[in-house]
């Protein structure tokens, strides 16, 4: 994770997240050689582990003074971070994404049926890993891989369509994203045996920061470079998924020059065209403000727990998130 990374005011994260790396790496190991390179291929890339820091700082909001996660909770974290490793691969086959974590995206290596079976498999190894971690996390794990589902397809369904509410949005994200930060922070309670009332808090926590942290996923979309983000930049648009901050667009003064530009199919160019459309409409203020909104919601969601390492590591990623989305504007 990056040095700026805002659970490091959890003194004890740099190490623990040093201690998945390795569990990591452990898991997504096969004796198939062309398996294990394709499995190992994003997990090797990098990408920012916040759902593992998540249920490592969860665990920690139980305890006054911070110390080393138990191994239960590494294990949580490895195995949120494997349903997200597979998601990721499902879906750039999904939205024919060329890069991921700065390297090729595996369906572009090896094309959409290893990247699709390598997902399976990414998915299988969090379910053994699970299974340990008894059946209330393994039911959890499963109940979270049907929510994403449940979001893909809700994205998918909405394609292409200029009608899409900002509600349809919202339930789209909630399954694809949301429920996955909530499900990491949740494993993390349950690992780290914290009581029901907080599991709870911590729960929601994740899930409104999760829909905090797609909604800057899009404007980032819009706003920031390929370069900069190790993924392509406006692809939402081109593969006609219309996030917040489009939707909005498309309601502002210049939306119906933006609907025409799309109708007509776009190019790399109009592309462009569309995002610069965007970038000057209302719509970036606008999810700017809505991701504002969930993230002090998930704030006031852990605001009640007592004082500790973790809720303050917690509380600092929650202030954070909606800088990441100003950045690139400044
Ligand atoms: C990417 O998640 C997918 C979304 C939910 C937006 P991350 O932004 O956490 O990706 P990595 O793990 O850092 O690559
Ligand atoms: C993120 O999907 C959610 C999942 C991977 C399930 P996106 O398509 O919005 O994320 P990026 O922009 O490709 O990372
Ligand atoms: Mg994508
Ligand atoms: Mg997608």
């Amino acid at each position: 994770m990056p040095a700026s990374n805002p659970l490091s005011v959890l003194p004890t994260l740099e190490a623990d997240l040093a201690r998945i790396e390795s569990l990591l790496a452990d898991s997504v190991r096969s004796n198939l050689d062309m398996l294990a390179e394709a499995a190992a291929h994003l997990a090797n890339a990098g990408g920012k582990r916040v759902r593992p820091g998540f249920a490592i700082a969860a665990a920690a909001t139980g305890h006054s003074s911070a110390r080393p996660a138990d191994s239960g909770v590494l294990m949580g974290g490895v195995a949120v971070e494997l349903v997200h490793l597979g998601s990721l691969y499902h879906d750039d086959v999904m939205d024919e994404a060329t890069t991921r974590r700065g390297v090729l995206a595996a369906n572009q290596r090896w094309g959409n049926v290893v990247a699709i079976l390598t997902g399976d498999f990414l998915l299988a190894q969090s379910s053994i890993i699970a299974a340990d971690l008894g059946t209330d996390v393994a039911r959890l794990l499963g109940e979270t891989i049907a929510e994403l589902t449940d979001g893909q397809i809700r994205e998918l369904q909405d394609t292409d369509n200029f009608d899409r509410t900002a509600e349809d949005y919202y339930a789209a994200i909630s399954g694809k994203t949301a429920s996955l930060l909530a499900c990491a922070c949740r494993i993390g309670s349950i690992t780290g045996q914290l009581d029901q009332p907080t599991t709870e808090a911590l729960t929601e926590f994740g899930h409104s920061y999760g829909m905090a942290f797609q909604i800057v996923d899009d404007i980032l979309d819009v706003v920031a470079t390929s370069e900069q983000l190790g993924k392509p930049a406006g692809n939402d648009i081109l593969e006609g998924n219309f996030t917040l901050p489009v939707l909005r667009a498309l309601r502002s003064e210049n939306g119906d020059q933006l609907r025409s530009l799309i109708e007509a199919g776009l190019t790399a160019e109009t592309r462009d065209q569309a995002l610069i459309l965007v970038r000057t409409s209302p719509g970036i203020a606008d999810a700017l403000d809505a991701a504002r909104s969930w993230a002090d919601k998930a704030s006031g969601a852990i605001s009640n727990l007592p004082d500790s390492p973790g809720a303050t590591a917690l509380q600092a990623a929650a202030t954070h998130l909606v800088e990441r989305a100003r950045a690139p504007l400044e």
